[in-house]
């Protein structure tokens, strides 16, 4: 069975290191306003070589011309964004969808 990880903070630093055991195959991001900041995060992400889904609650497009730019959309799986917590649950399902098919590290 394959795992997934629903991030919700900067803890991408621990990953693989404190729990080796688990084999996480996808993670399902929120990176909140580190989003349209955080080189650092970005290449964290890069660095545990992990694919993602972007996913934002709100329609970041529809917001402030701060927001329209995300330093992970290019490297990341795909981008949910403006559909509310339903996001994550789109985003499991095309996590789901993609890794059935065979996708599993690096970019999906
Ligand atoms: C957010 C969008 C970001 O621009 C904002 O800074 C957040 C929440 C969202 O889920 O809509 O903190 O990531």
């Amino acid at each position: 069975m394959a795992h997934l990880l629903l991030l919700n903070g900067p803890n991408l630093n621990l990953l693989g290191s404190r729990e080796p055991g688990t084999h996480v195959a996808c993670i399902i991001f929120n990176p909140a306003a580190f989003t349209h900041t955080s080189v650092a995060l970005r290449d964290a992400l890069l660095g545990v070589k992990i694919p993602f889904i972007e996913v934002h609650l709100s329609n970041v497009h529809a917001r402030e011309a701060f927001r329209h730019h995300s330093y992970f959309a290019d490297v990341a799986v795909g981008t949910i964004t403006g559909l509310g917590a339903i996001g994550y649950e789109l985003a499991v399902r095309a996590a789901a969808h993609l890794l059935a098919q065979g996708h599993s590290k690096g970019k999906v």
